[in-house]
């Protein structure tokens, strides 16, 4: 004798195929292709002002610095570069000392500094130990040694053992590994110009970025991209309110070589949204317009 089905049995099945459907909808990621940790990755027209910045969660309390990591004030979208240039008084009003570097005097806008402090704070929470600041605030007068400085470096000739005083020196950024010969003035001009700033055009004049080294790397250079912490970087200064200055592929938008060192505070909202869109800080403020 056939067996008579439970009433229940066919609202059961439509309950299940209905989830079944829901469940595989909700599965299938949306989109794809731009980098965004959570929620709709934005589309590459929206307009900035509707970019949401998605909620952040940290493995270590940083509650405390919220309010620097978050920081609104216009001024921390200020563009200085090869065209944009600021005068030999042009200094940040209020600078703290950086904690994370082994060096004396290297200083900071407060809020900036603030902000990285949390950011080391979580690096190292995420295993990376082994990161220091390098440079920070740099004056006019300390950009206008240094750019010199790297003239007359590239018109040196030097071996690979000369670079080491040269390394030694107050010319920490960056140094071949192989000797070279010297270049003319308008040539050394040139090169010097494609990695650093002449005077009142860096924008560590501000206060308001750092050079970022490990331990293990001998000198300030594209080393630095080769380290697990530079990804990680990547995907998460935007947290903190940095973002990556002169990526790779931007240096004709930029002015400079690709630095994966340098790191600018513009706050989180403005971080997340050049990160998000993929743009350089020249790219974000003329989006503004
Ligand atoms: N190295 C960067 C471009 C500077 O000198 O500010
Ligand atoms: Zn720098």
């Amino acid at each position: 004798m056939r067996r008579k089905n439970s009433p229940f049995l066919i609202p059961l099945i439509v309950v299940a195929v209905i989830t079944l459907i829901l469940t595989v909808i909700l599965l299938i990621p949306d989109g794809g292709g731009e980098k965004t940790p959570e929620g709709k990755p934005p589309e590459k027209n929206d307009p900035v002002t509707e970019i949401k910045v998605p909620e952040v969660t940290f493995k270590s309390s940083l509650e405390e610095y919220e309010k620097y990591m978050n920081a609104k004030d216009e001024k921390y979208l200020v563009l200085v570069n090869k065209e944009h240039i600021v005068g030999v008084d042009f200094e940040p009003a209020d600078r703290i000392d950086v904690k994370d570097t082994p060096k004396n005097g290297i200083t900071l806008e407060r809020t900036a500094a603030k902000a990285l402090e949390a950011m080391f704070a979580e690096m190292r929470a995420n295993g990376f130990n082994n990161v220091f600041v390098t440079s920070a605030y740099r004056s006019y007068d300390y950009q206008k040694d240094t750019y010199n400085g790297w003239v007359n470096y590239e018109m040196q000739s030097i071996t690979s053992d000369a670079r080491k005083v040269l390394g030694d020196g107050y010319i920490y950024e960056k140094y071949t590994s192989k000797g070279k010969s010297g270049l003319d003035r308008t040539d050394a001009e040139r090169v010097a110009d494609s990695y650093s700033a002449r005077p009142g055009t860096s924008e560590h004049q501000t206060g308001l970025c750092v050079d970022l080294m490990t331990s293990t790397m001998s000198a300030l250079d594209e080393s630095f991209a080769d380290y697990p912490v530079y990804d990680w970087l990547l995907e998460n200064a935007w947290k903190f309110g940095f973002v990556l200055r002169f990526p790779e592929d931007k240096t004709e938008i930029t002015g400079y070589s690709f630095e994966p060192w340098h790191y600018r505070f513009v706050g989180r909202e403005h971080a997340y949204k050049m990160y998000s869109r993929g743009v350089c800080l020249e790219e974000y403020v003329k989006s503004l317009k």
